[in-house]
């Protein structure tokens, strides 16, 4: 999965290339390269951060790119863009290509050369092949030869146009006055313009200053409308926040807020089904676990709750089932292959994502929406409350429109929602004593986070946030499984997190606190009874909420507890590791 961007205007390419650059490295920062048209065609590309590209050409017309590796590793030969033989034609991709050996091999034996490993300098040499001085018509040509999934922008030296396409990775225009843009994501260009138009998949753009025109794959001219996008760039940007994370950590409030108030406005929560099947990956599927507790607790209906990964070894089953495929950024691969698999078996499908035009929402029959506003930082946050509360709101109107609550038992419980928002805003004010215990485990290479019940989840979430922006090894786990394996690593000073809501798993929770408390681990309750302070070395003593609330405030404390762990190790809490934001290869 990479970032990718096109302009074409009078403005300087090489501020505006950069700029949004910056904005799409969170989809992977393996290397970047840009390409500007001035009478021939300047390439820089370099492995690494956008930050270490530099480059004295400009022109108003160029391409750029920012990568996470899939095909080749991470070195500048293979950076995009990538040009033809001749140096006349550029491109950047997204995607995978999965017919690039064979088309490889035969433009080879044509007498091609290439430079990289990858297989997106394929679709360059490929345009080449077909051109005659018509970019559109090449360009036109060699998708048309294309098999896997592709956001692809083309430039040619000749002409003063851009060609991009769309199959499988997203891809949105950004409609200009006297100036076109096109990227993977809005906030590339929303410092622009506001006025978008989204690309479906097997669709074709071409772009010039004054005009964009859509096209199928057969060259069948498309009408498309332009949407409005309300957000701003500073929505997108840190305000003053040292990490995208921490600002996103503190944006829960208002964003659990607005994603109620949208889902409050539908009137469309009309259901009827027998069981639940909710696909995801990460984050989201840690979601999708909370989900079915919710679920079960409300509807007494069976959930099964699977890794998008694993979906796809399951048997094509219809079984009067609704699938539900969570995923924040809507472009997960794997998320989506499964959607397409659950369709094809018959079931009905619903997706909660937070990106509007999204790929997942081609692939299903509803889409619940979070409105958390765009999220940067890799470790998920934001978004993974606004899921729990997207969740929450579908499983109350289920239960509603299918009979199984009652009017008055659905708006109390829609009423205790609304106060979600300010038990977050509450458990943020305990953000000093959180970082006092990071400062006091960050040193540790190993820590467990333990729950019962709906809260288990949440021990999971902790724990992946740990690992992701830290790197120290952590577990979650059911606090009642410890004793069946776990206990043996439990050693003097180890850090293990414990989450003690007070509902049916309180009693529980205080025996596996003993268990560890006697191996002399260094023990952290996460608990809004004052009492759990007995039994711990340090109690976070978290707001007070209805017992099914109780994932929200606790994983705030986990999100804050990970980000200044991080901190103090030094890491890139943004950009972790190996990781990128979106992960559109399966
Ligand atoms: O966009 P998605 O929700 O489909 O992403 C799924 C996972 O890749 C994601 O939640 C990942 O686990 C997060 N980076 C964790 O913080």
């Amino acid at each position: 999965m990479c970032g990718i961007i096109g302009y074409i205007g009078f403005r300087s390419a090489k501020e505006v290339l950069l700029k949004s650059l910056k904005r799409l490295e969170y989809r992977g920062y393996d290397s970047a390269g840009v390409a500007i048209v001035d009478g021939k065609i300047n390439v820089a590309k370099k492995k690494g951060y956008i930050d270490s590209l530099e480059f004295d050409f400009d022109g108003t017309l160029g391409i750029g790119h920012t990568r996470w590796a899939t095909h080749g590793v991470p070195e500048d030969r293979n950076a995009h863009p990538f040009l033809d033989c001749k140096g006349e034609i550029a491109i950047v991709h997204n995607g995978i290509i999965e017919n690039y050996m064979e088309l490889k091999e035969k433009l080879i034996k044509e007498g091609h050369k290439f430079k990289s490993d990858t297989d997106s300098e394929v679709i360059a040499h490929l345009i080449e092949e077909h051109y005659n001085g018509n970019l559109k018509e090449a360009f036109f040509k060699a998708i048309k030869e294309l098999k896997g999934s592709f956001a692809i922008v083309a430039i040619s030296k000749n002409e003063r146009k851009i060609m991009a396409a769309k199959k499988d990775s997203p891809l949105v225009i950004g409609v200009g006055d006297h100036e076109n843009f096109v990227a993977s994501d809005i906030p590339a260009f929303l410092e622009y313009t506001n006025r978008v138009i989204v690309m479906r998949d097997g669709e074709i753009s071409e772009l010039t200053e004054d005009f964009v025109h859509f096209y199928d794959f057969n060259g069948n001219e498309i009408n498309k409308e332009v949407q409005i996008v309300e957000w701003s760039i500073e929505d997108a940007e840190k305000s003053g926040y040292e990490h995208f994370m921490l600002k996103e950590i503190y944006e829960q409030p208002f964003a659990l807020d607005s994603t109620l108030h949208s889902l409050l406005s539908r009137n469309d929560m009309n259901f009827d089904f027998g069981r639940v099947t909710i696909v995801a990956c990460g984050t989201s599927y840690h979601a999708g676990l909370v989900g079915k507790y919710i679920i079960e607790e409300l509807l007494r209906i069976p959930v099964e709750v699977y890794y998008a990964s694993e979906y796809r070894y399951r048997p094509n089953v219809a079984d009067n089932s609704l699938a539900i495929f969570i995923t924040q950024s809507g472009e997960t691969a794997d998320t989506i292959a499964a959607a397409r698999k659950a369709k094809a078996s018959g079931n009905e499908t619903l997706a909660i994502t937070n990106v509007v035009g999204s790929s997942i929402t081609n692939y299903v029959d509803k889409v619940i929406y979070t409105n958390a506003g765009p999220e940067i930082g890799v470790a998920a946050t934001k978004t993974f409350t606004a899921q729990l509360m997207a969740l929450e709101y579908f499983a109350i109107k289920a239960g509603e429109s299918m009979g199984k609550l009652s009017a008055s038992h659905a708006r109390d419980l829609l009423n205790s929602l609304r106060k979600v928002p300010m038990y977050v805003e509450n458990t943020l004010n305990l953000n000093g004593i959180i970082k006092k215990e990071a400062e006091k485990i960050h040193k540790r290479k190993d820590m467990f986070f333990i729950a019962r019940g709906m809260n288990y989840p949440i021990a999971l979430e902790g724990a992946l946030k740990m690992k992701e922006i830290s790197y120290i090894h952590a577990e979650g786990y059911p606090a009642g499984e410890l004793k069946h394996g776990p206990l043996a690593l439990i050693e003097e000073d180890i850090p293990v997190i414990a989450l003690v809501p007070e509902d049916i798993t309180y009693d529980k929770m205080l025996s596996n606190i003993k268990e560890v408390s006697a191996r002399n681990a260094y023990v952290i309750g996460v608990s809004s009874s004052e009492d759990v302070g007995k039994y711990v070395d340090t109690l976070i003593k978290v707001p007070s909420t209805e017992p099914h609330l109780s994932p929200f405030v606790n994983v705030v404390v986990l999100q804050l507890l990970a980000y200044h762990t991080a901190k103090l190790l030094g890491r890139e809490i943004d950009k972790p590791r190996n990781l990128a934001k979106s992960v559109t290869v399966e």
